[in-house]
């Protein structure tokens, strides 16, 4: 039975007490929401997989409340550290060594020597871990292969009978998951583009992010339909084929639609935070109103451009 609660005191009491038992919590974040369970328990986080229907044990952001709690799991660099002053609480993801001693369970690391942390910028969020008192392992809390969810109403649609608890903090802000940035590597490597835009993160750290080396590139997020909605989408399209739906960006395409057309524009203004933030609602929103193809305007590589794309581009692949 999943109950759907508002985010209250109360019911933030009751959402740590099911995390104690080994149960699952979906809460907001600041980014999407995430499908929680206690990141010390491997019986726990197994039932996260179980109930996203992963195809297999991707490893999971632990959510802690504080840079000290993250200290206690990570060997965090000096760099790494200076990226949390600046971004925690923030959709920012630091994958580092796991500390001798760490809390987080192997299973939540899919086996790795490293550990993924974040501290959301979220007040929900915050007080359920407050309440918990140790890290929340959290993906975002849609069936495997889904596009993540924004609002508590998402979550019901994929989770609903599978999860114990869904705490209502409305929509999220952000819309689109937190930036990953791995300090296993020589140099900080940019694991996955999200909602803080590399530009910044380069500035701060007075260097350029790298790629994954090639056996980094297994993350979940990664492979090729992670993203996917049932609709086929037509990227960087400059017109509408007969028949097509537009998801569109700052008016390109809407000029253009014969009457009739199913359209969606991301940001009228051409805004890419709005874009963001609007973009798995909107993907979802097609798929809802039954539309088969779709045609994507052109959006800009800059700022958040960079992580929409890249969403964009994983639900355009083909599905596996
Ligand atoms: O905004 C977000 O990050 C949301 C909210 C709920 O916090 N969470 C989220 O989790 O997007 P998920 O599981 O959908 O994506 C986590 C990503 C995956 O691509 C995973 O492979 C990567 O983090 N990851 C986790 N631990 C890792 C590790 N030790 N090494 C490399 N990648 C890791
Ligand atoms: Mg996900």
């Amino acid at each position: 039975m999943t109950t759907l609660a508002p985010a209250d005191p109360a019911s933030i009491v009751r959402a740590a007490e099911i995390l104690r038992d080994g149960g699952l919590v979906a809460f907001p974040t600041e980014t999407v929401y995430g499908l929680g369970a206690d990141a010390t328990s491997g019986w726990a986080v197994a039932r996260i997989y179980d109930a996203k229907s992963r195809p297999s044990f991707n490893p999971l952001i632990a959510h802690v409340s504080d840079i000290d709690a993250a200290q206690r799991e990570a060997l965090l660099p000096e760099a790494a550290l200076t990226l949390a002053q600046a971004f925690w609480p923030g959709p920012l993801t630091l994958v580092a060594p796991a500390a001798p001693g760490g809390s987080v369970c192997d299973l939540a690391r899919a086996g790795l020597p490293s550990v993924a942390l974040r501290i959301p910028d979220h007040p929900v969020a915050m007080a359920l871990i407050r309440a918990f008192g140790r890290p929340i392992a959290a993906p975002s809390a849609n069936r495997s292969g889904h596009v993540s969810p924004v609002t508590a109403a998402h979550v019901a649609e994929d989770l609903a009978g599978r999860v114990d608890m869904i705490l209502d903090g409305g929509r999220t802000a952000a819309g689109l998951e937190s930036t990953i940035v791995s300090f296993c590597a020589d140099a900080p490597t940019l694991l996955r583009p999200g909602a803080i835009p590399r530009e910044k993160i380069e500035k701060l750290l007075g260097q350029k992010l790298v790629a994954p080396a090639h056996a980094e590139v297994t993350a979940p997020g990664m492979t090729a339909s992670h993203y996917a909605p049932n609709a086929r989408l037509r990227l960087e399209a400059h017109e509408l084929i007969e028949g097509e739906a537009a998801l569109d960006f700052g008016g390109r395409l809407s000029g253009r639609a014969p009457p009739g057309t199913v359209t969606i524009d991301l940001s009228p203004n051409g805004d890419l935070v709005e874009a963001a933030a609007n973009l798995f609602a909107s993907l979802r929103e097609l798929d809802a109103r039954g539309v088969e193809r779709v045609a994507v305007a052109h959006i800009p590589e800059r700022g958040l451009g960079e992580a929409i794309n890249d969403r964009l581009r994983r639900a355009a692949a083909p599905k596996l």
